[in-house]
């Protein structure tokens, strides 16, 4: 192989700078090289002209980039769907797949019980572009969907393990009245992960994902997929959807016309992404990769964790109540048993006694455990909703999320349990003297 530039080519320094070394072997990695590179070279001007025509092969990394494809392909594998697309952040998974699927006049039916930044995405930026949404409380209740849908509505989306209480959504009985009216149910399935449920198995069209959390594992990079389940039928949909059944712009065939049961996700490829370009870094991309290859062993264990950690708190004094869908008092406990078998997930929310002043030494208290915003790190992690994340609803709205003053959410790591189960006893030690401080105040007051 040689460089494009030869070393016998008299050249200068500065060129040579640039240009020497710029060809080398494409060896067999066994680990996935990292494409970081802008662009691609074109072998020829008929190639270029092919790329742009076609979208086949690598031209610029914001339309593709191999890295990011294999990353893309294991997601697909994973979730059992027919293609994946990998964008920067969870953030920007939900909203291409909803910029994807919804134009201005549609209408959402949404569960109520979901990540704020979604919330925030539905009703601050997406109802700016005249999408409307609809929320519903009673998840679990498939009247209450279909009481919610409307003439325009074009989609249902919930999360398979929601944030705060813990609901594990009905996938399955949910998707079947979305198909009543021919409408894809997209799940955000964060909290659960492919290794323990696979909403497209039980009726999901488009499943999302935060990667930064679990698929990540190690905290060190964000990113967000979106995967399809390839089934989209033109026949009972397309009315719903004719972005994705009309000729383009310059007449050329429509998406569904070019790439079949396929047209949700190749049009997201094609246009939704790339045009409003949240586009991963290939090093995030390989990072995120590294984290899924141990994501059966994390997820494993922090799953039995959690149930440990769990059922050690439901029995602890300084706590009032404890929002874990593995326990048998939860609400989705039935749910969670059909839908979850390998276990239950990691993330959780727990309500102290003591309220707020208990919250408070709780946080400032914890050793092993981390405070900060951020879920499915290896590491054990807190967060206190009501003064961060869901400091911006009203209290009325809080509670009704289950976001109470002593409500604390809990991600857990793979850490010993003894070690956590010792510094939670040191945290409630803590939040028991602030909580009764707080409370002999009130009757002194
Ligand atoms: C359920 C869920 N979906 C989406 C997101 C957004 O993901 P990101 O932070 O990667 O943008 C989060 C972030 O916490 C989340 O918890």
């Amino acid at each position: 192989m040689t460089d494009l530039l030869d070393a016998s080519d008299a050249v200068g320094f500065s060129t040579r700078q640039v240009h020497s070394g710029a060809e080398w072997h494409d060896a067999p990695a066994r680990a996935l090289p990292i494409y970081l590179t802008a662009g691609f070279r074109f072998d020829d001007f008929d190639h270029a002209a092919h790329h742009f025509q076609t979208g086949a092969g690598f031209g610029y990394t914001r339309t593709g980039n191999p890295t990011i494809e294999a990353l893309e392909r294991r997601l697909a594998g994973l979730e059992g769907g027919a293609d994946a697309v990998f964008v920067a952040s969870g953030q920007a998974a939900v909203s291409i797949a909803l910029l994807g699927l919804l134009s201005a006049g549609d209408h959402l039916v949404c569960s109520t019980h979901i990540y704020e930044g979604t919330r925030g995405l539905l009703l601050d930026n997406l109802g700016r572009l005249g999408i409307e949404v609809d929320f519903v409380d009673d998840i679990a209740d498939p009247d209450a969907w279909r009481l919610a849908t409307r003439e325009n509505t074009r989609a249902y989306f919930a999360e398979s393990i929601s944030n705060a209480r813990n609901d594990v959504l009905d996938i399955a009985a949910i998707a079947a009245v979305a198909d009543e009216r021919a409408l894809p149910l997209v799940i955000d399935n964060t909290f659960a992960t492919p290794y323990l449920l696979r909403p497209i198995e039980h009726g999901a069209a488009v499943v999302v994902h935060s990667a930064s959390k679990f698929l990540a594992g190690h905290g060190a990079a964000l990113g967000g997929a979106l995967v399809d389940d390839g089934r989209f039928d033109a026949a009972r949909s397309g009315a719903l959807f004719p972005h994705l059944v009309s000729a383009d712009r310059s007449g050329a065939p429509s998406v569904w016309e070019r790439h079949g049961a396929r047209a949700r996700i190749a049009y997201i490829r094609e246009s939704t992404a790339p045009r409003l370009g949240p586009t991963p870094s290939p090093l995030n991309a390989f990072l995120v990769a590294q984290g899924i290859e141990t994501l059966s062993l994390r997820v494993r264990e922090q799953s039995g964790n959690a149930l440990a950690v769990a059922t050690w708190l439901a029995a602890h004094p300084a706590v009032e109540s404890v929002d874990y869908a593995g326990l048998a008092a939860h609400p989705s406990h039935d749910v969670a048993l059909r839908y979850l078998p390998r276990g239950f997930g990691s993330v959780f929310t727990f309500t102290l006694r003591g309220g707020e002043p208990a919250a408070r030494a709780f946080v400032e208290s914890v050793r092993v455990i981390t405070h900060m915003t951020h879920l499915g790190d290896v590491r054990s992690l807190v967060l206190h909703p009501g003064t961060t994340s869901h400091a911006h609803h009203s209290e009325q709205n809080r509670l009704a999320l289950g976001v109470h003053p002593g409500t604390l959410r809990l991600s857990i790591g793979i850490e010993d349990v003894d070690d956590l189960t010792a510094d939670l006893e040191r945290a409630l030690t803590a939040a028991t003297a602030a909580g009764t401080g707080e409370r002999v105040l009130e009757v002194l007051v």
